[in-house]
């Protein structure tokens, strides 16, 4: 078993990251069609290199594979990054490595799921991402999800022989609606009730 199920939605879920999948990994790191998107794309990831950075994403970062439900194969990745313990703030980031998945609406579906985690798991209370100007159909996502344009740090990457826009978004906690944790817990507890094992005296 190389995939876990953390948080499930209807076309895919949210495992921890198997090394398994470095050399696949790797490939999309490189695919400078996904890179133009990326920040990381100024750097050249070779098998190790792209191995260390996925342990260090496992070890410092909340970070997860994003697995087709009914394949079980792994399309992309998400994550949040420099959580504050003391201000309950973390940066978001995510991929869809495998292209024929671009357009199906997995993006979205993990990029809910990945802030269930953090809102009403982690009890975040801001989470924000940064985003290339001419990335649409990722700010179309993100926007769909509910991140609402902040701000924006001008003239900030270059790419393609230019200097470009990256635009800031942020969700706060109070705007998010749960697609599956606070059902899960409602569902569960309501159960638990039914059957006598929870009495809540008013
Ligand atoms: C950005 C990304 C995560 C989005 O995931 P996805 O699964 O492709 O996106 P979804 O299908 O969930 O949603 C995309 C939306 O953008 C729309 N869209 C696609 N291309 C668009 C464009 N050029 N302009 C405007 N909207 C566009 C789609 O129609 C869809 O909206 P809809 O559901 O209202 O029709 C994914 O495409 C990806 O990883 N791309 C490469 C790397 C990247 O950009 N990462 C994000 C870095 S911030």
């Amino acid at each position: 078993m190389k995939y876990f199920r953390k948080m499930i939605g209807p076309k895919c879920y949210l495992s921890p990251i198997s090394l398994d999948d470095t050399e696949r990994y790797t490939e999309w790191v490189n695919d400078m069609e996904i890179g133009q998107f990326m920040l990381f794309s100024a750097t050249v990831f070779d098998l190790d290199r792209e191995r260390e950075a996925l342990q260090k994403l496992m070890k410092d970062t909340v970070s997860f594979a994003i697995v087709e439900n009914d394949t079980n194969k792994a399309v992309g990745n998400s994550g949040l990054f420099g959580i504050s313990e003391i201000h309950r703030h973390a940066e978001f980031g995510c991929f869809i490595g495998d292209k024929s998945y671009w357009n199906r609406g997995f993006g979205t579906e993990a990029t809910a799921l990945t802030l269930d985690y953090g809102f009403n798991v982690l009890n975040l209370k801001n989470i924000f991402l940064h985003v290339v100007e001419y990335n649409r159909r990722a700010i179309r996502c993100y926007e769909k999800v509910g991140f609402k344009l902040v701000g924006k740090h001008r003239k900030y990457i270059f790419m393609a022989g230019e200097y470009h826009d990256i635009l800031i978004y942020d969700i706060l906690a109070s705007e998010f609606e749960s697609p599956y944790v606070n059902k899960l817990f409602a569902q569960s507890t309501s159960e638990d009730a039914g059957r006598g094992k929870i009495s809540i005296e008013p």
